[in-house]
């Protein structure tokens, strides 16, 4: 199918008949989107908890969160509050204005980090993150070159597209990388010998969300900080996906016991009020000076709220702890059917599938659960909301073993 909005919408635009791009076929409604995302069968009304309620009355229970987004599942009465108290009191004054909400915000995301980074710059989206350890990188080594890993993602955008493995084939689509890049494998030791004097940065997500729940875990995170070290370049943890108590730690920083240079979190921060951190340690934060990095939405009173709700719920209601107990309860009683073994950590958890992934995701929501696919095309990823609990994985790994393996 095309597009979600076809599914019960016989209305028709009368501008479709002559509408140039994603013209619509008889009958079909043109919603005036930009088709570049391939649509799930699903057209979510309602949420509330880890359910979705569908436009055809279907309950679907929510293994994805949007992406890693919605880790407080959906309707959670402190954030819904937080952000309407501050909608009330005031919307948005830009980062020239000081507000208490801001300074509350870095205060908390810097307390519940709990690791060696004292300075945090709040922007919009996970690749603005990255665009920005990038930029404070090679202003603090002057350096031309940037490693990453094979298999990784960190964005769209011109500098965090050019560190993205394959994007290059898929929709890179600027004429040249602003940098010099290099990549290298996965989990690799001899390949760290490649990050050397002329490297200014090496871009590491420590779990692979894209790239398949795929953890480089603690001993090769630890030689790559002693390589970096070695060579004075900076260690950058993309933690967009991993990080905000994903694997039930804080960040996977915390989970593995290495310290970056900086870490750039988004997605679970905002539980879906788009809001993006940098965090920064202070031989980085030495670095910065006035107009050194800018932005107008980053670091907006309801985006501040929304994080400050965030870490107020992950710290009151146990979610850490939870995270890690019911992810725990699923790799335990989730080898059944066409799944064989598990990867990633806490709610980034890769499900091996001995059949292609996408079936397997499509059969699951024929079931009223949805999961996520990787670009490893033998990967399911299971990206629950944090209040998800065992019951809910009762009803996955019943799905699961119905499923032919
Ligand atoms: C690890 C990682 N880095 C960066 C990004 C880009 O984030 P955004 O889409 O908010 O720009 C993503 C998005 O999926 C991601 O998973």
């Amino acid at each position: 199918m095309s597009s979600v909005a076809s599914l019960d919408s016989p209305a028709v635009d009368a501008a479709a008949a002559s509408s140039p791009a994603g013209a619509a076929a008889a009958g079909e409604r043109i919603d005036h989107l930009a088709h570049v995302f391939a649509q799930y069968p699903l057209e979510v009304v309602s949420a509330e908890g880890v359910w979705l309620s569908g436009a055809r009355g279907e309950r679907v229970l929510d293994l994805y969160g949007g992406h890693a987004v919605a880790a407080l599942g959906y309707g959670h009465p402190g954030w819904t509050r937080a952000l309407i108290e501050q909608a009330k009191g005031c919307q948005f004054q830009s980062n020239a204005v000081p507000m208490e909400v801001r300074t509350r915000a870095a205060q908390r995301l810097i307390r519940f980090a709990a690791l060696p980074l004292d300075t945090v710059f709040f922007v919009n989206s996970g690749a603005e993150a990255n665009e920005n350890a990038l930029k404070m990188a090679f202003r603090l080594t002057q350096r031309p070159q940037v490693i990453a890993l094979e298999h990784g993602f960190h964005g769209r955008t011109a500098a965090a597209g050019a560190l993205t493995w394959g994007a290059a084939q898929k929709w890179y689509g600027f004429p040249r990388t602003p940098f010099d890049v290099g990549f290298i494998p996965r989990r690799d030791f001899a390949a760290l010998e490649q990050v050397s004097e002329r490297t200014a940065a090496v871009i590491v997500e420590p779990i692979q969300g894209v790239g398949g729940a795929f953890d480089l875990g603690a001993p090769y995170l630890q030689a790559l900080r002693r390589r970096c070290d070695e060579t004075g370049a900076v260690l950058i943890f993309d933690e967009v996906q991993c990080g905000m108590g994903r694997t039930g730690y804080p960040f996977a920083a915390n989970l593995y016991g290495v310290t970056p240079d900086m870490i750039t979190t988004a997605k679970a921060l905002g539980n879906g009020l788009p809001v993006a951190a940098l965090l920064m340690a202070p031989r980085v934060a030495a670095a910065l000076k006035l107009d050194a990095l800018g932005t107008t939405f980053g670091g907006g009173p309801l985006a501040c709220a929304a994080v400050e709700a965030v870490i107020e719920a992950l710290e009151t209601e146990g979610l850490l702890e939870r995270v890690r107990r019911v992810s725990g309860y699923l790799r335990a009683t989730c080898l059944v059917g066409p799944v064989t073994a598990h990867q990633g950590a806490g709610w980034l958890t890769g499900l091996r599938t001995t059949r292609p992934a996408a079936q397997i995701q499509a059969e699951l929501l024929t079931r009223g659960i949805l999961v996520g696919t990787a670009s490893d095309p033998h990967i399911v990823r299971v990206l629950a909301p944090y209040i998800l609990e065992e019951a809910h994985v009762d009803l996955l790994a019943a799905a699961l073993a119905a499923l032919p393996a």
